[in-house]
């Protein structure tokens, strides 16, 4: 079986394309799963950059998509030719978080899914929306149950809202799909200008160059009137926040995502004490948030936005593409 591996030290130059052993057949509750298809997030790139720490050997990759080969014992979720998607959160099943950490999320505290195929428990998995292909299903892991989360979960969002969206990567227009799909107006930001205009055909609203308007966040509060939009789906962090809070109206909801910008920094909390917001940190979504967000996919008929699928033996260059800043929409590995 073809895998990737991090190699030693962790960088994209020492990611190496193995032969594994064949994961075999699955025990009582395991599904064999043939892994088609990956999608890249910033966390994965952290992780084959080894910026953050990961086990030797690691297989990365936490979005994994394919058909299911065969079945264990007592499994009635799924049954062989079934399509799945992976989880972020493979013991995260339903209820409130149980886990702040990645030390259970495939592809950075266990193996992920840069391979052909994996015996895993059933409950790893949800099935993928119908007509989706394998790449399309692979975008939902991470950034598709993120920006469901933030919106939806956490948000509560209403129709007649109004949403404020940082950059273009993949929970950024996943939001934007969502948001405009269930009835909310959209104020999108970009550095580039090209990439505002890809913005608005796919529905905001409005839209601004965060590289040429610094004070974007006032630009946001003139757009609204004066008032602040309900929801900021936050993926900078510290550089970015001062203006999220200034965008976001009294009472606001801003849902703390991303590390864009830095892993900590000077929150001006007197700001968002102030005017009442509601800062809400979030890592991805449960089992249960995931399958109810497949539903909404297919009710609304929304289609991931994919920029580029590179091929396993090209991971690397699908980082490089992504660490270059140039995509629009998620980056996919077909395997
Ligand atoms: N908490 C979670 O559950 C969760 C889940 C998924 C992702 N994340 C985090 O969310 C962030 C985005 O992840 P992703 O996978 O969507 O990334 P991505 O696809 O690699 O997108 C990166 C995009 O972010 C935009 N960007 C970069 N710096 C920015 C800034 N200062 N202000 C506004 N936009 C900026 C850029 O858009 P333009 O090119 O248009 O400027 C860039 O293309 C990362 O920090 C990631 O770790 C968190």
């Amino acid at each position: 079986m073809k895998a990737v591996q991090v190699g030693s030290p962790v960088t994209l130059d020492t990611l190496k394309l193995v032969d594994l052993p064949d994961p075999g057949q699955p025990n009582a509750g395991e599904i064999r799963v043939r892994i088609h298809a990956n999608s890249l997030n910033f966390h994965d790139y952290a992780v084959v950059k080894g910026m953050i720490p990961t086990a030797q050997n690691r297989i990365p990759m936490a979005d994994g998509a394919g058909v299911v080969e065969a079945v264990g014992a007592g499994v009635t979720a799924f049954k062989t030719g079934d399509h799945v998607v992976s989880c972020f959160f493979p013991f995260w099943e339903n209820g409130p978080p149980p886990i702040a950490d990645f030390s259970t999320t495939p592809g950075d505290g266990v193996d992920g899914y840069a391979r052909e195929a994996v015996v895993l428990p059933a409950h790893w998995f949800t099935r993928a929306p119908n007509g989706y292909s394998h790449a399309e299903a692979a975008t939902l892991t991470t950034a598709g149950l993120t920006a469901w989360r933030a919106l939806v979960v956490d948000g509560q969002l209403k129709a007649g809202e109004t949403v404020l969206l940082l950059g273009t990567g993949g929970v950024s227009i996943f939001a934007l799909q969502m948001a405009k799909a269930m009835g909310a107006s959209v104020i999108a930001t970009s550095s580039s200008d090209a990439k505002l205009a890809k913005l608005r055909a796919l529905g905001a609203d409005h839209t601004i160059n965060y590289k040429t308007n610094p004070e974007w966040g006032g630009a946001v509060l003139e757009l609204t009137g004066g008032r602040g939009v309900d929801h900021v789906v936050e993926v900078g962090g510290p550089g970015t926040l001062p203006q999220s809070i200034t965008a976001c109206k009294i009472g606001g909801h801003i849902a703390l995502i991303g590390v864009l910008t830095g892993r900590g920094g000077q929150v001006p909390t007197a700001a968002l004490m102030a005017k009442h917001q509601r800062l809400q940190g979030l890592i991805v979504g449960s089992r249960h948030e995931q399958l109810e967000m497949i539903r909404a996919l297919e009710t609304t008929g929304i289609k991931p936005v994919i920029d580029s699928t590179f091929e396993l033996a090209n991971l690397a260059d699908a980082f490089r593409h992504e660490e270059a800043g140039a995509h629009f929409g998620k980056i996919c590995v077909s395997i």
